[in-house]
């Protein structure tokens, strides 16, 4: 009963509410044929504060919360708190923890992020396998998820911009790898998405490590870490452009999670290119992630010559081209750069792991490298028995 009057109440105010912003609006726009059918909170500035009130907690406050409010005002019943009216009187404790709990489940609707849980999550896993799980790790191949899910839209959940790609108009020796976006992606955009999931990414990793640099790593003693994946990019030719296109393309790729985690912020160049669809971090977070690693984690396959592509159509803007780079398994001769693997994107190119190895060592203070995927995929012949399989002279020599 009580809880179905609450939403009831809940309810009235927010009509009340809406109808006294709207007046707000029509007196802001002189002309009520100014509102737009779509009126929303969009129609105000972002700092500007949309609040409600309630007596209530827990279901309400999560609605307001998905609601758009960002303020709550509530009443503390006098009776409630003390019966008699006066304090000598005695003060009702469960009065006092009712309120109690409306005001942490208040702050906990508006703090409540998703590090915050994950923070909960990791801290759970460290108290309850950290003393034998000795190395952990945050996230596998963030870039993979940003990028997969978010820009091309292939992984779950599948987000993507609706537009079809635009085509890449090389000569048919530079085959690069297919920029095409999902056609079934029913929303999402490519253009912003993948940093917005990068950042919190970097910030979730950060604030897991805190938690166990803070509460286990003195007593449990173990290491933590994240693990990225990466090409390694070299340049076409030895153009000053193809050159600076190899590293555009490695900033966007590895420096867009090795710069924050070192130097808590990202590539200069990702900045320059992206503009305003990066987000920014805080001092508090710069600090938050500034050496947030005990070592990482590399997986490299091969790699990719870049040159720049001048191609690219301002109207369909995505991360994957945001570097406005042009990454080809073919070399300045249109030669391949080795062997195919199985899979369409990987032609073997071995010696690229130690490049990428010196670059790490070099540009990022000499971190504790762990590899942790390298190697060749290959054709599974379903007609071959156990013994022709073993033949597997293609991996033998890789
Ligand atoms: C609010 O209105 C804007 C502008 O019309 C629209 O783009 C946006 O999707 C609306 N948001 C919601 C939550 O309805
Ligand atoms: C509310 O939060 C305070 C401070 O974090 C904590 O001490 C208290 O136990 C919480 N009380 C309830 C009822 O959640
Ligand atoms: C995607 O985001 C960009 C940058 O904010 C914006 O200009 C564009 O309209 C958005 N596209 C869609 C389909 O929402
Ligand atoms: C990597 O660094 C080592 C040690 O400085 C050096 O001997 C080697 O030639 C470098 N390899 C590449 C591919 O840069
Ligand atoms: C699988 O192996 C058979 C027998 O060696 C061979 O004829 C066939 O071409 C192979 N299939 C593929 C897809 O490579």
């Amino acid at each position: 009963m009580a809880s179905k009057h609450t939403l009831l109440l809940l309810g009235v105010l927010i009509v009340f509410l809406i109808s006294l912003l709207v007046l707000t609006k029509l007196a802001m726009a002189d002309d009520c044929d100014d509102i737009p059918a779509d009126f929303n909170r969009t129609y105000f500035p972002d700092d500007f504060i949309f609040g409600t009130a309630t007596s209530a907690y827990q279901e309400d406050i999560k609605n307001m919360k998905d609601m758009g409010f960002n303020a709550f005002r509530f009443s503390i019943s006098w009776p409630r708190v003390i019966p008699s009216g006066k304090r000598r009187g005695g003060v009702n404790e469960e009065g006092i923890e009712f309120y109690n709990t409306v005001i942490n489940e208040t702050k906990a609707q508006g703090d409540n992020c998703l590090w915050e849980d994950i923070r909960e999550y990791a801290d759970l896993l460290f108290e309850r396998f950290g003393d034998r799980v000795k190395f952990w790790m945050t996230f596998n191949e963030p870039w993979s998820l940003s990028g997969f899910s978010y820009d091309q839209g292939v992984f779950a959940p599948g987000r993507c911009s609706s537009w079809v790609t635009f085509g890449e108009k090389y000569s048919s020796q530079f085959k690069p790898k297919p920029l095409q976006v999902n056609h079934q992606c029913r929303a999402g955009n490519s253009s912003t998405e993948p940093y917005i999931v990068a950042h919190h990414l970097l910030l979730t990793h950060a604030a897991v490590v805190q938690v166990y640099r803070e509460h286990y790593k003195a007593t449990q003693n173990g290491k933590i870490r994240i693990t990225l994946f990466t090409f390694w990019f070299e340049p076409l030719s030895n153009r000053i452009e193809d050159i600076e296109a190899s590293k555009i393309a490695l900033d966007f790729m590895f420096g867009l999670w090795m710069d924050p985690l070192t130097n808590g912020r990202y590539p200069r160049i990702v900045q320059d290119l992206v503009g305003d669809r990066l987000l920014k971090f805080t001092d508090k977070e710069t600090q938050l992630l500034q050496g947030s690693y005990d070592f990482i984690g590399l997986q490299y396959y091969t790699l990719y010559n870049a040159k720049p592509n001048a191609l690219i159509d301002p109207d369909h803007i995505r991360y994957k081209t945001d570097s406005h780079v042009t990454e080809t398994s073919y070399d300045y001769d249109g030669n391949l750069i080795g062997p195919q693997a199985y899979s369409s994107w990987f032609y073997i190119f071995q010696k690229g792991i130690r490049h990428l190895l010196n670059y790490t060592k070099d540009t990022y203070n000499d971190p504790v490298i762990y590899i942790t995927e390298n190697g060749v995929d290959y054709l599974n012949n379903e007609t071959h028995s156990i013994e022709e399989a073993l033949q597997d002279e293609f991996r033998i020599n890789y």
